[in-house]
Parts: structure tokens; C-alpha cells; sequence
């Protein structure tokens, strides 16, 4: 695809609108002239979203095979599919339960995968449409703590990035968008905690950025984090072994405890 993608009159599905960085994303597609579907599961949330950007509002729970199928069928057309709602999926691998193992997977990594399939044979049929699957950097480099989320945003980049070819040349562009740590607004900001020392926060207004300009210029993918950040979780990916001493040095032990407790009820 070597054209700019046109926003403007667009129609979006964003997931995860009620959260954080969702909000932010639908309001920045909002500005640039699209027409919004937006989802999430709490529709006192999600409706007075919806009435301010004069959207469609379809309250879903994405690890629900039945709500995924009734999103699906009432969504209409879609040219740009925004991926971005997710659990945070913190804390020690052994003190998940089954269920919320499940839970994770279905809603980080399945319910993106249903919908790029459904959504995306559509926009083939039109020869026009954008997916963006919001990653994250632990989709690169897994820490302490974070061995569910970083199994689900490991997974989502193999998707994309897979996608993504099988869709070239179709006029269906894929992209991931894979922050880092971003404050104001989100999982991490709700947790209250600083990032650990020297990792640095991003901005929601870098993210909806950063998916703005991975749309209209059909960017494989773009990470949002300071430079330090970016490169360590490329190194962590390269020299996992040599990067968690370097963690654990820095007190990554202490990091993952506290995520872990803060985010538990998100489970
Ligand atoms: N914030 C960060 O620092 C950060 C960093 C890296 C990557 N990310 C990624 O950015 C994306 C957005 O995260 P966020 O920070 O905005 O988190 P958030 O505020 O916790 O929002 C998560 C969203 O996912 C939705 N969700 C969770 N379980 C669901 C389910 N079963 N069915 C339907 N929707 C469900 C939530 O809907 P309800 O609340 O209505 O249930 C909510 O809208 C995620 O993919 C996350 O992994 C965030």
C-alpha cells in the first residue's frame, strides 16, 4: 500500500473504549472526521463516551463467544479495527487460576484474532481497510511478573505481523502499536506506581499519535516509549538471560509485587 489511508469518513470499531488509552484513541479518531463503533463491557461508561463523539455504542464482553458474534453482526461496515482492549495480566504465572488464564487469552489474544478475521475479509472484499493491534514492549521482552500479559502480546505481534503479509497487496494494511509504560491515562496510570528507574513514561497523546500515523502510513509497527525503554525490551528480546539479571539488579522483584497487587482486581 503505498497510498495515505483517508480517515476522514472512515468507519472505526475501537475495543476497549471504556478504558484509558481507549478513550484517547477514540477521541483522536473522533478529531480527524471518523465515524465510531465503540466497545467495552461497561455500558455506563461506554454510553456517555459514545453520546459525546456521536458514536455507536455495543457493550460486549470480549471472552464471550456470543457477544463476540453479536458485535460482530451489529457493528456494520468497518474500514479501520482498532485491537486495543486487554487485561493486564500482572503477577506471579502460579498464583493464576485456570479461569483466569482463560480469561487473559480470550480476551488479549483471541477476541483480536476473531474479529482481524471477520472485520478483515471484509475489507479485502472492499480492497480497503486498517488494522491496528494495540502490543505492548512486554510483547517483546518478558520481566518478572508479567509471563500471562507478555504470552498474550508476544502472541498479538506474531498475529500482526503475520497478518500483515498474507493481507499485502490486498489494500488491508495491518500495524501494532506497542507501548511502553504511559501515565495519565490507562492500566499502568491506574496503579498509582512510578515506572521502574530510568524505564520512563509515554503520553496517551504519543500512542493515539503513534496509531494515527500507523493507519494513514501503514507502519509495520511502532513502539511508544522513551529511547531507553525501546532499546532495552529489544535487548531483553535478543538476551533474555542477560537482561533479567540486569532486572533483577535494578529491583525488578520489588516492581513486579507491587504491579501485581495493584492490578489484581483486573484479573
Ligand atoms: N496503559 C499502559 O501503560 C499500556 C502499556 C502498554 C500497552 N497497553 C495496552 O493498551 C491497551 C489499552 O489499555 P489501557 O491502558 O487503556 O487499559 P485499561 O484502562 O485497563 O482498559 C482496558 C480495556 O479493555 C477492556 N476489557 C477488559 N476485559 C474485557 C472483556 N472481557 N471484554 C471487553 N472488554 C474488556 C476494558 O473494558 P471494561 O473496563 O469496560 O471492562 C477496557 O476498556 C491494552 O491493549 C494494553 O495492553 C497499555
Amino acid at each position: 500500500m503505498s497510498d495515505r489511508f483517508e480517515l476522514t469518513g472512515s468507519r472505526a470499531l475501537v475495543t476497549g473504549a471504556t478504558g484509558g488509552l481507549g478513550h484517547a484513541i477514540a477521541r483522536a479518531l473522533h478529531g480527524r472526521g471518523v465515524e465510531l463503533v465503540l466497545t467495552g463491557r461497561r455500558a455506563d461508561v461506554l454510553q456517555p463516551l459514545a453520546d459525546e463523539l456521536n458514536a455507536t455504542a455495543i457493550a460486549a464482553d470480549l471472552s464471550s463467544s456470543d457477544d463476540l458474534e453479536r458485535l460482530v453482526s451489529e457493528a456494520g461496515r468497518i474500514d479501520v479495527l482498532v485491537l486495543n482492549a486487554a487485561l493486564p495480566g500482572s503477577g506471579a504465572v502460579l498464583d493464576y487460576t485456570p479461569d483466569q488464564i482463560e480469561r487473559a487469552v480470550q480476551v488479549n489474544i483471541l477476541s483480536p484474532a476473531l474479529l482481524a478475521r471477520r472485520f478483515g475479509a471484509e475489507m479485502v472484499d472492499r480492497r480497503r481497510g486498517h488494522i491496528v493491534f494495540i502490543g505492548s514492549l512486554s510483547g517483546l521482552a518478558a520481566t518478572k511478573g508479567t509471563g500471562i500479559y507478555s504470552m498474550t502480546k508476544f502472541g498479538v505481534r506474531g498475529l500482526a505481523h503475520g497478518l500483515r503479509q498474507d493481507l499485502h497487496g490486498t489494500g488491508v494494511g495491518v500495524s501494532i502499536v506497542q507501548p511502553g509504560f504511559v501515565r495519565d491515562a490507562g492500566m499502568f496510570a491506574d496503579t498509582g506506581l512510578k515506572p521502574p528507574p530510568g524505564a520512563g513514561t509515554a503520553t496517551p497523546r504519543q500512542v493515539t499519535d503513534a496509531v494515527i500515523s500507523a493507519v494513514e502510513r501503514d507502519r509495520a509497527e511502532v513502539n511508544v516509549a522513551p529511547r531507553v525503554l525501546r532499546l532495552a525490551a529489544r535487548v531483553g528480546g535478543l538476551a533474555p538471560g542477560l537482561s533479567a539479571t540486569l532486572a533483577r539488579r535494578l529491583g525488578s522483584d520489588k516492581h513486579a509485587a507491587e504491579f501485581a497487587d495493584r492490578q489484581k482486581d483486573k484479573r
